[in-house]
């Protein structure tokens, strides 16, 4: 393993053949050809003209919590290390804060909190890094992190500049975003939020309200949906730091509503919610369990027995191992409702 360090620009750190072991919450035993941990945003443009890095392709890696390796990476993972908050001039109506790419996403939320600001309660436990949360508009609990997003910045690597984006051009979605669509275009260095003074707290996702009411709670303020929101994610997701996991493997499906009906005829149970254009949400963690999926394990890759969303690794699964197994619940959902599940994380080296 070789490490550079540039001493006259300091602002990065390059490590030859690095492992990935401790860069995925799936613990997948992968590694890169390079890794590249970036300090100082401004050394960007220096550590890109590296001439080990200029023509090799590269990967833009939070902390990846949403990242599938299914085996080595060759070429060079740039990731960002970089810290900051910084509160902005007032708007009147909002607070406006920008935070640095590299900042834990939940220490920024409980940082909000603990400055009384509201807002951003129910995506507080999401893990990963402030740089990832548009990318793929990171949501949960009825509240998606597009709302609050005045400003993207981000290094544009096909341009070789530094660029910002304002919340129309991000064109946020379910799950969805610019930076989603183009992967390893846009290398986001800091997010601007806006943080409404008159807030009403989000308490309509299910569960959450029974959840307040269960903690003796009637009129909550944020800390308390919090506090709920905490307590419903820490009872229903499984811990990466106990189990290896990327959160949910697949989005909800998006379905016609036709569809949607005959299947109810055949499921009376299914779970669907409204959504645009004439379709439906489904629940991919019911189309799983239904398909009898929930717990199943084969070798160290299985599916989780608390959440039948959760892909999981029992030990020593290989990226390899772990998408076969993937591909194997899609074929089971596929067969028995005729929906396709879509993969939620980035699903890196698969063919
Ligand atoms: P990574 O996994 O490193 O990267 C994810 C994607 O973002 C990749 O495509 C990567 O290329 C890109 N990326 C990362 N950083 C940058 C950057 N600076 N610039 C450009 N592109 C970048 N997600 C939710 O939305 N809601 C949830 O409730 C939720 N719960 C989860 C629970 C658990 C237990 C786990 C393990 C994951 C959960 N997730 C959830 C998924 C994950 O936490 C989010 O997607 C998070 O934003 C990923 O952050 P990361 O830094 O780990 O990104
Ligand atoms: N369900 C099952 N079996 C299970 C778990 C859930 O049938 O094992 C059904 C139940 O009917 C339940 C419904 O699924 O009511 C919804 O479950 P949950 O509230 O856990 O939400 P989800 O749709 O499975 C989504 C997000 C999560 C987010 C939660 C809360 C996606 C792909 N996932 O999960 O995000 O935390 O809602 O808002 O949209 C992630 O993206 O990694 C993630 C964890």
């Amino acid at each position: 393993m070789t490490q550079m360090s540039n001493d006259a620009a300091p602002g990065f750190m390059l490590t030859e053949n690095a492992s990935l072991l401790r860069h995925n919450t799936l613990r997948v035993d992968a590694r890169a050809r390079w890794l590249a941990e970036i300090t100082d945003v401004a050394a960007i443009p220096a550590l890109l003209e590296q001439p080990a890095l200029r023509d090799t392709s590269k990967l833009l890696l939070g902390e990846g919590s949403n990242v599938l390796f299914t085996g080595d990476y060759d070429g060079v993972i740039v990731t960002l290390k970089t810290r900051g908050v910084e509160v902005l001039p007032d708007a009147g109506d909002a607070a406006r804060i920008r935070v640095a790419a590299g900042e834990h996403w939940d220490d920024f939320v409980r940082w909000t909190l603990a400055q009384g600001y509201a807002g951003l309660e129910n995506l507080i436990l999401i893990p990963g890094s402030v740089g990832a949360a548009p990318m793929q508009n990171i949501g949960a609990y009825g509240v998606e992190v597009g709302e609050f997003i005045e400003t993207v910045e981000a290094f544009d690597l096909r341009e070789r500049r530094f660029v910002a984006f304002s919340n129309p051009e991000c064109a946020f979605g379910y799950r969805d975003s610019i930076f989603k669509r183009h992967p390893d275009r846009w290398l986001i260095t800091a997010i601007s939020v806006r943080l409404p003074r008159t807030h009403m707290p989000r308490t309509d996702y299910a569960g959450l309200a029974d959840e307040l009411k269960r903690m003796g709670i009637d009129k909550p303020a944020p800390i308390h949906v919090a506090d709920a929101v905490v307590n419903l994610r820490t009872r229903k997701l499984p811990d990466p730091a106990v189990i290896g996991n990327a959160g949910s493997f697949f989005k909800n499906p998006l379905v016609a509503t036709a569809q949607v009906e005959a299947l109810r005829r055949e499921y009376p149970q299914l779970p669907s919610w409204p959504a645009s254009d004439g379709t439906s949400k489904l629940s991919a963690a019911w189309l799983i369990e239904t398909i009898g999926f929930k717990g199943l394990r084969e070798g160290d890759a299985g599916i989780s027995n608390r959440h039948a969303l959760v892909l999981v690794n029992h030990g020593h699964a290989t990226g390899a191992q772990l998408w076969t197994l993937a591909q194997r619940v899609r074929e089971g959902v596929q067969t028995r409702f005729g929906v396709m599940l879509e993969p939620e994380p980035r699903v890196i080296g698969a063919h």
